[in-house]
């Protein structure tokens, strides 16, 4: 599967998130990771769709919008409209997690699965067919900058396992969460693909280098 790095304009310059956007875009960035969070399901707010619909208006990109909110089904249209490519949900934000997935299908958008670290991977096996991404949780969800979960490796490894005896090898895994050129060897390795990273992209003096540092150690790991 391709590797995909995907910036989170979290860990950007807000007073310049197009100039930001423009920049990883020029350095190599294949999606733009939007991390959504409402102050309820995680102890922090960050943005909502107008940023979306204001990145949208200048970038032809994958727009990968990540809802850290409670009950998501509640602005699936919102973001939809904005302009998302992909949406993605959290199993623990709602007892109605499958319906938020079939709103973000019928809208004819990406559907993504996300869990928390503390979360098993029951979700995963009842809802495999119907999602097209599967984002795991490499650190607890909120904040940028926090250091990666050494636990997630495996939990990688076994969701690969899971989706593929499922007959869905074709649904990457996408991990979030203290991604640098140090830590996103080892889930590559155990088998994700699309490789979020906010403040080892955003921290860095030249996004051109830590993007392509990032790949290069991601197409080495096995
Ligand atoms: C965390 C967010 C992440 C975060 C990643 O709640 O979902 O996307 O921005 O930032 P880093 O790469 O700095 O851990
Ligand atoms: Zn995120």
């Amino acid at each position: 599967m391709s590797i995909r790095i995907a910036p989170s304009i979290l860990a950007c310059d807000f007073g310049a998130f197009a100039e930001e956007t423009a920049a990883v875009l020029a350095a190599g960035a294949d999606w733009i990771h939007v991390d959504i969070m409402d102050g309820a399901f995680v102890p922090n707010l960050s943005m909502g769709a107008g940023v979306v619909a204001a990145l949208r208006k200048r970038f032809d990109c994958v727009l990968d919008v990540h809802l850290m909110v409670e009950r998501p089904e509640r602005f699936i249209d919102d973001f939809a409209d904005a302009g998302a490519s992909i949406i993605t949900v959290h199993a623990e934000a709602t007892p109605h997690v499958h319906r938020a997935i079939q709103a973000v299908r019928q809208r004819g958008l990406m559907a993504g699965l996300a869990l928390n670290p503390g979360t098993g991977l029951d979700a995963v096996r009842e809802l495999a067919t119907d999602i097209q991404l599967l984002l795991l949780m490499t650190v607890n969800p909120g904040f940028g900058g926090q250091p990666f979960l050494s636990s997630s490796v495996d939990k990688v490894r076994r969701a690969r396992q899971l989706l593929d005896s499922l007959g869905c090898a074709d649904v990457p895994i996408e991990v979030d969460g203290g991604i640098s050129p140090t830590t996103i060897g080892p889930v590559k390795a155990a088998g994700a693909s699309v490789f979020v990273a906010g403040s080892s992209i955003f921290g860095a003096p030249d996004y051109g280098a830590a993007i392509a540092s990032l790949r290069a150690e991601a197409e080495a790991a096995r």
